[in-house]
């Protein structure tokens, strides 16, 4: 890759901080990182996937797949590389593990962690089925192998409405992340769907600081604004929303936008990053809140998982969780095709 030809593709790239800027001169660095990148992932047969969220360079210049957990989940099971390195963080690689026993799967990020999947452990999730006894436990992909060995079926923010609204039983957990379980309350009251739900604690520490104020706000500000919000924001801000959705689904939605509406659009900033690169034309106001755990990953920490794997950090999982994760996030795809 050339660098003028990465400079074409993020100089659209405009969001609140110094790291979602590009000149010409940085993209010479970033370039020659990007050219031995994918050198060596050919030569050594791996596959890169990286999350929306993770810096648009990696997005463009080194990944295989780019998308969303529950995409990315699929592309991991899709691909022929027997190594994969997921730049995303660390329960994300988990998944792709649980899917894949017999491939490698290598996490180059040096704080992989989420506030969501760091609020509860499977432990606390084996307490909570003592006094849960007939309900459904609901998990979000958002959390660890353990808490999704404990639970019944797993969900991503892109299906589950649908998949909760599929499992019969009207009795459910949902957990850890308590805003996406408000706003699945209230789907499932506009659909007339009845479910008794439990909802943990957890929040997305990202997410969870956009306010209903600032919709009200831009909207003052900017006629014929769209505003597009992620499931883990707090409802007051989804009701003020015309669309929620998955990292994937929001990309649609904004694709499919006339030319002329503004957009704020209520996520982690790399996917403003993809969007602006994608279509520069548009016009994109607003807020730029990073994750620190997804911008964890970068081209020089993956040139080095690339170079010594041996030294890289390695998603192992004993094979009494595996299993049971497995037949977990199993259950997701079999309630999505119903
Ligand atoms: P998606 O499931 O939309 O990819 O989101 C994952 C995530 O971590 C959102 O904060
Ligand atoms: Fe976790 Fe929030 Fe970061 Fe997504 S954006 S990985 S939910 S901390």
């Amino acid at each position: 890759m050339q660098a003028a030809e990465l400079y074409n593709k993020l100089r659209s790239v405009q969001n609140g901080t110094v790291l979602c800027q590009y000149s010409m001169e940085n993209c010479e660095k970033l370039a020659d990182l990007i050219n031995q990148i994918n050198e060596l992932k050919k030569e050594k047969k791996v596959a890169i996937l990286a999350h929306s969220y993770v810096a648009p360079e990696i997005t463009f210049g080194v990944a295989d797949y780019s998308g969303d957990s529950y995409q990315l989940s699929k592309n991991a099971m899709e691909t022929n590389a027997q190594t994969i390195i997921f730049a995303a963080v660390e329960f994300m690689g988990e998944t792709a593990k649980i899917l894949n026993p017999d491939k490698r799967v290598l996490i180059p990020g040096t704080n992989t962690g989420c506030s969501l999947a760091d609020s509860i452990t499977g432990e606390q999730v084996k307490k909570l089925k003592e006094q849960y006894k007939d309900h459904t436990f609901v998990c979000y992909i958002n959390t660890t192998a353990d808490v999704k060995a404990a639970c019944d079926v797993c969900v991503t923010s892109s299906n589950v409405t649908k998949i909760v609204s599929n499992i019969p039983n009207d009795k459910i957990v949902f957990l850890p992340d308590k805003l996406m379980g408000e706003n699945l309350k209230n789907e499932l009251e506009k659909m007339g769907v009845k479910k008794e739900l439990v909802l943990h604690t957890g929040t997305c520490y990202v997410h969870e600081q956009y306010d209903p104020d600032l919709v009200e706000y831009f909207r003052i500000q900017n006629k014929g604004l769209r505003v597009v919000c992620h499931p883990e924001c707090h409802p007051g801000v989804a009701m003020l929303s015309d669309y929620v959705g998955s990292t994937g689904q929001m990309l649609d939605y904004i694709r499919s936008l006339p030319e002329e509406s503004p957009i704020l659009l209520l996520t982690e900033c790399g996917l403003n990053a993809r969007l602006q690169s994608e279509l520069p034309n548009r016009r994109f106001i607003g807020s730029c809140n990073l994750c620190k755990y997804m911008k964890s990953n970068s081209l020089e920490n993956i040139l080095q998982t690339l170079k010594e794997p041996g030294k890289a950090k390695e998603v192992k999982l004993n094979t009494t969780v595996l299993t049971a994760a497995k037949r977990c996030i199993e259950n997701m795809f079999i309630y999505n095709e119903r």
